[in-house]
């Protein structure tokens, strides 16, 4: 029997044929099934189970079968669900659920009741689903995305898992003929870029979620930067959870908080911009710079100084005193300072601020961080003869970047320089704020005070590309 599994292509030939001996009730059972896998047919569906999150599921013949690796999704929406107070309802919905794998997986993570629903488009999906989720008292509905789901979901869901197809169409040819020939093409074909039922998806969470609410989607790495400006698009703020050994990527996307922000905060005392305006970005996301860094690394908080700050910083590039601008969590600001430069950090995120002081105190490093909005530098009360820009300048629209430079004019003399690494436009997989060359000739032309001396592709890194996004080093000069 090994024999012929193995013959047949089955790697893990031998465990294979020990699972198909336990689970046959019968001689003539075990010869079927040792055909039907000989023959293609993924294990799963031949043993009419598969192991998920420490669950046996369901699994019937022609329905999608639970990934391994879909475990991190599952894994880190138990985690959000058990987060929804104890003393209001929990409202846990599986979109393209196939065969209710993560819905089932959730409620047995959390341990506590919960109102859990489950919709797939595929008739064989929702009847294998309704098994699997007829223990948890969970509702299963057959129909297209939220359309399946009851009206009076809308606004109440506390977390929606939404496993949903995401391979690109030309790509499908490319997948193992288990996966080809024996799931339905509904669960895996993601169109023309494999991210077409995501952004359905995402794009009407923000309805469906309630404030606070999480979507969680798996992508593949290749995919995450496009992935995560589709969950951007949609208004809702992202964050990603990756999982190298079992090559997992889930993005948790949250509504804000703060569902409306204005153009003018206040200046109360809990207003979570400490007084000045909201930029562009955060009225994007609904929430404060700081609430990026709250749950964990923000996705671009790669724990150690980009490559393009350890190289300009060989090069003798950083001539004190330096000004790390939009210095996050001050990885970059340290590699500086430990050289022997003194560096002062801004940001507007205290959140970050704490863990950048906290490592220069645990490293002694003498770096400075302090709070400070990009648009009013003349508080710092000094100048620099060197500013590094390192994500900051592309998180800014419109006039929001005359006025950086105002500000950035305000605190250096001539011959200052500038080092700016953001996104750029050119290149396949470009980041999330993408800024072409003109429109950095623009921002630092004539008038403002400055000149660009050069621009040269170069990569950032984040934590989701850990080979990095294209991106500009632009070196500009004050004049
Ligand atoms: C993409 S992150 C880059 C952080 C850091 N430079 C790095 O490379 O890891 C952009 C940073 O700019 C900060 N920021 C955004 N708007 C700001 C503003 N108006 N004033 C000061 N900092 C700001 C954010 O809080 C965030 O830490």
């Amino acid at each position: 029997m090994t024999a012929a599994l193995r013959l047949a292509g089955c790697v893990f030939a031998e465990e294979e044929a020990r699972m198909l001996i336990a689970e046959a009730a019968t001689a003539d059972e075990l010869d079927r099934m040792v055909r039907q896998r000989a023959g293609g047919l993924p294990l799963e569906q031949v043993l009419g189970w598969a192991q998920f999150c420490g669950l046996r599921i369901a699994v019937d013949p022609a329905v999608f079968v639970p990934r391994r690796r879909t475990e991190l999704l599952a894994r880190e929406a138990a985690r959000l669900a058990a987060q929804v107070s104890q003393h209001a309802p929990l409202v846990v919905v599986d979109l393209c659920c196939g065969t209710g794998a993560l819905g089932a997986a959730v409620a047995a993570g959390v341990r506590r009741t919960l109102d859990l629903h489950a919709a797939d488009i595929d008739p064989a999906a929702v009847e294998c689903t309704r098994r699997n989720l007829a223990p948890l008292g969970g509702q299963v509905y057959q129909g297209d995305l939220y359309s399946a789901l009851p009206e009076a979901l809308r606004g109440k869901i506390n977390v929606l898992i939404a496993n949903v197809p995401y391979v690109p169409t030309d790509d499908l040819a490319l997948l193992p003929a288990e996966a080809r020939d024996h799931e339905p093409r509904v669960a895996l074909d993601g169109g023309s870029d494999g991210l077409e039922v995501m952004r359905a998806v995402a794009g009407q969470a923000p309805r469906w979620l309630a404030v606070g609410g999480h979507l969680l989607v798996e992508a593949s790495e290749r995919q995450l930067p496009a992935a995560m400006q589709v969950i951007v698009d949609s208004g809702l703020l992202p964050r990603v959870v990756l999982d190298d050994e079992m090559d997992a990527a889930v993005i948790v996307a949250t509504r804000a908080e703060v569902t409306e922000v204005t153009e003018q905060a206040g200046n109360r005392a809990d207003d979570p911009f400490g007084g000045r305006q909201p930029t562009s970005h955060e009225r994007m996301t609904g929430l404060p710079w700081d609430a990026s860094y709250r749950n964990g690394p923000a996705p671009w908080d790669i724990g150690r100084p980009q490559p393009v700050v350890v190289r300009l910083a060989a090069e003798g590039a950083f001539v004190g005193p330096v000004l790390d601008a939009g210095c996050g969590t001050g990885e970059n600001a340290l590699h500086i300072a430990a050289l022997g430069v003194p560096v002062l950090g801004f940001d507007v995120a205290e959140t970050a601020l704490s863990a950048a002081r906290e490592k220069a105190a645990e490293r002694g490093i003498a770096a400075e961080f302090v709070a400070a909005d990009a648009f009013a530098l003349d508080g710092l009360g000094r100048t620099f003869a060197t500013v590094l820009d390192c994500g900051l300048f592309h998180t800014f629209r419109g006039d929001e970047r005359a006025r950086y430079v105002a500000a950035l004019t305000s605190v250096t003399e001539r011959d200052a320089t500038l080092h700016l690494l953001c996104f750029s436009d050119e290149g396949p997989d470009t980041g999330p704020h993408p800024v072409s060359r003109r429109e950095l000739e623009a921002a630092f032309g004539p008038g403002t005070g400055w000149a660009v001396a050069a621009i040269e592709p170069d990569r950032v890194e984040t934590r989701f590309q850990p080979s990095g996004a294209p991106a500009w080093l632009a070196m500009i000069k004050r004049i």
